[in-house]
């Protein structure tokens, strides 16, 4: 008998956007979150830098709002922006009156005050951080304090395969119902149903071979809520972060940009300065622009990374600043007080996502995004550090605002149909999963990476088209797994990502082409909006055998 389960706001993720939100109803109303992996586990429990906030009495709401949209190139959504960041400042606190422990220093007065760091694209110091661990301390804070709730029930290691929309039923009208869930150690699709399900899936940088994401950023969202007919905007917008370790010995570690903002320069193996022939921001430009900057010197003198050096300051400095950064380096046998650091750009956040309004809520009634999975317009055409924090947490406050006001009209479904196994059986070819998930992230490093061509997207798009066909076909034959859901995501987003990227015929913030590489001056700023074909039959997406 498969289980079927009934809330009233079913989350699926659980890092800032999830938690937070989750925490925002759960004195009301009855919360499930799932999670793939542990409750801990996603982008969230390793963001480093910060989070923006105005507190600096130098600063500015109208400050951080200016420096956001330029960073955006043209793109940011006003509302949007404004929005957020007339936000931060009430939900530091509220972090802080959950327990979260910002780093402080020593004021005039002889009290203290919170430290705030600088990073690229920031005209002040404005982000408050826990050392160089400011997601673990936000991460696993508000995680205990969800553990603890009566009303938070959580679904650890469970991976949501598809939502559940009227329309897959056949009804008139495709609000969403729940989801379909599989508990990853039984290996069995339970049933969810929810008044609101909320996606809170976090981005989708595992669709590169290189990125500073945890292996949970699979865009898993994104492509439900497409399945599921949403409209997605802004997946040409791929930001790459200049400074990810290079070490044959380790995946995945960012260095933050905090290094930078505190003094750290950019350095070629010769030990010459780079930064300054390209921005005269030189190391705090913008991100898209220094990591194609290194992706250049890179290229142009054949090198395999360039070096990242704050050795210039005071040891006891350092560590205090970078205490994770020091540690995780002297492992490897750096010793970043005394030696620069090797890095390399990789992929690092998603700016487009699933299209929602400014509560988060999607096409399709009673589904929501938020947080990375989510596109808000906040960011543009390029996000400026430290503000997905700031996001993930403005609009799972707008999410819970939005869904307290609209349940008492908002009904739960009695049951939903059950997941139907009867057509697949057990994978006799598991490497088809691994081969193809290798397959995907390399071509897409290698065609639709840091800079594009029209060229380089068409050979990506043949091969997605390829891909696209093999994995449904997989999935329409055997039961499903972890991996192969993945999979399936990966490629419904790399599509949405080349998609977006040969639509877009001029370079801006993070879409950078040789065949146009330069600012479409002449008309109106654009967002790129792609919108899903429609179902062929009703029951289409309930299952693979379906
Ligand atoms: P995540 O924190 O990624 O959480 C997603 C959750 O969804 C996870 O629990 C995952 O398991 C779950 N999930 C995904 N798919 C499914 C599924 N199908 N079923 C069930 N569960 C699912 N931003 C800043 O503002 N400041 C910083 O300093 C900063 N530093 C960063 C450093 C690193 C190394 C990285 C990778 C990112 C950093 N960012 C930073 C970006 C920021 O951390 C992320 O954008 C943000 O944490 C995303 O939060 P989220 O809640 O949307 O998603
Ligand atoms: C960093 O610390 O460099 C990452 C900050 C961010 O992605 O916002």
């Amino acid at each position: 008998m498969q289980a079927q389960f009934r809330y009233d706001v079913l989350i699926i993720g659980g890092g800032a956007a999830g938690l937070t939100l989750a925490l925002k109803l759960a004195d009301q109303i009855k919360v499930a979150i799932v999670s793939k992996k542990a409750l801990t586990e996603g982008s969230t429990l390793y963001a480093q830098g910060g989070i923006s906030v105005v507190m600096d009495p130098e600063d500015s709401i109208d400050n951080h709002i200016n420096d956001t949209v330029k960073a955006g190139a043209g793109l940011c959504d006003a509302t949007a922006v404004r929005y957020a960041v007339e936000q931060s400042r009430t939900l530091v606190q509220w972090l802080i009156d959950q327990g979260v422990g910002f780093t402080k220093e020593p004021a005039a007065n002889g009290e203290t005050r919170y430290h705030l760091t600088r990073e690229g694209g920031h005209s002040q110091r404005r982000v408050i951080h826990s050392a160089d661990a400011t997601g673990y301390a936000v991460e696993t804070t508000l995680a205990a304090q969800v553990l603890a709730h009566p009303n938070i029930a959580v679904f650890e290691r469970h991976i949501a395969v598809d939502l559940v929309t009227g329309r897959k039923l056949g009804h008139s009208t495709n609000a969403c119902l729940g989801a379909y869930v599989l508990d990853r150690e039984r290996g069995q699709v339970i049933t969810m149903a929810a008044r609101f399900t909320v996606l809170a899936t976090g981005g989708a940088s595992k669709v590169y071979l290189y990125t500073t994401n945890p292996d949970t950023s699979t865009g898993d969202g994104i492509a439900m809520a497409w399945r599921a007919q949403c409209r997605v905007a802004n997946m040409e917008f791929n930001q790459f972060h200049p400074t990810c370790l290079y070490h044959p010995n380790i995946k995945s570690f960012l260095i933050t940009e905090a290094v930078r903002g505190e003094g750290g320069k950019l350095l070629l193996p010769d030990g010459s300065r780079f930064m300054d022939r390209f921005d005269p921001q030189a190391e705090l430009a913008p991100r898209d622009i220094v990591a194609r900057a290194i992706d250049h010197e890179m290229k142009r003198l054949g090198i395999p990374c360039v070096y990242l050096d704050i050795s210039h300051k005071p040891a006891d400095f350092v560590i205090s600043h970078f205490p994770t950064i020091y540690q995780q380096c002297l492992e490897l046998g750096i010793d970043i007080t005394k030696q620069a650091i090797p890095v390399v750009p990789a992929a690092h956040y998603t700016c487009g996502g699933v299209m929602t309004d400014l509560h988060g809520e999607t096409d399709v009634p009673h589904l929501y995004a938020i947080g990375e999975t989510s596109f808000t317009g906040m960011h543009g055409a390029n996000r400026m550090a430290s503000n997905s924090l700031l996001e993930c947490m403005a609009f799972a406050q707008a999410a819970a605002t939005d869904i307290m006001n609209k349940l008492p009209t908002t009904h739960l479904v009695n049951t939903l149909p059950a997941w139907d196994e009867s057509r697949v059986t057990d994978s006799d070819e598991e490497v088809v999963v691994s081969h193809n998930w290798e397959e995907l992230r390399r071509f897409m490093w290698d065609y639709v990476g840091i800079v594009r061509t029209n060229k380089r997207l068409q050979r990506a798009k043949h091969r997605v088209d390829l891909l696209a066909r093999e994995i449904e076909e997989y999935y329409g034959n055997f039961r499903v797994t972890n991996d192969l859901l993945e999979l399936r995501n990966l490629v419904v987003v790399a599509g949405l990502i080349v998609e977006s990227a040969l639509r877009r015929r001029e370079s801006r913030g993070l879409h950078y082409t040789l065949d146009y590489p330069t600012l479409d001056s002449g008309g109106t700023p654009h967002n790129t909006v792609l919108t899903p074909p429609l179902f062929q039959n009703a029951n289409e997406l309930i299952h693979a055998g379906a």
